[in-house]
């Protein structure tokens, strides 16, 4: 039994959405409010990783993730730089969710919960499928029609619609 994933009566399931965010798509928040009505605490994390050279800084996707789940009062927005599973300890969190779209992702997610297995048995990965509706959504394609000042409205919400503006000014000076 690992001590530190036992829950005693009443206590909380405490899940954890982890992921880059670069930046929440309707995607994302699809997943993030199917999750929190099956949890009683759902912590959507930003991973801080320096190795990739995001679109925006971590506080910037901790704050549009707080502004875009400020009605769901069971999510918390936070950031880590760890190890998934040892933040997760200290989080006291026993569940990672994952959003899949399609078989692509399969590969990938699968690779990802058995390494987390392995570093810590206690701690289980649920995934979810992510709405048809936005199967072909991903951050990426996000980022890439905002570039180039396409329409991203149905895609993302209005604030982060507006952050991505903010981003690709056309002909701002360097
Ligand atoms: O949105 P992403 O980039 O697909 O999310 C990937 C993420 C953040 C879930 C993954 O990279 C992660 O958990 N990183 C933390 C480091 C870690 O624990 N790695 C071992 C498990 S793969």
């Amino acid at each position: 039994m690992n001590q530190h994933h036992a829950r005693g009566e009443g206590e909380n399931r405490v899940a954890v959405y982890p992921g880059s965010f670069d930046p929440v798509t309707f995607g994302h928040l699809d997943i993030i409010r199917r999750a929190a009505k099956q949890f009683d605490r759902l912590i959507v994390s930003v991973l801080n990783n320096t190795t990739k050279s995001p679109l925006f800084s971590v506080e910037e996707r901790v704050e549009l993730l707080r502004e875009v789940t400020k009605d769901l009062p069971n999510v918390e927005v936070d950031s880590f730089r760890d190890l998934l599973v040892r933040y997760m300890r200290n989080k006291q969190a026993q569940i990672i969710i994952r959003g899949i779209r399609s078989v692509t992702d399969f590969e990938y997610e699968l690779q990802m919960a058995s390494t987390n297995r392995q570093l810590d048995e206690g701690i289980e990965t649920i995934f979810m499928m992510t709405n048809p509706k936005y199967s072909y959504l991903s951050s990426s394609i996000v980022k890439e029609i905002a570039k180039f000042h396409g329409a991203v409205q149905d895609l993302v919400p209005p604030a982060v619609e507006a952050a991505l503006r903010n981003k690709y000014v056309p002909n701002r000076q360097p």
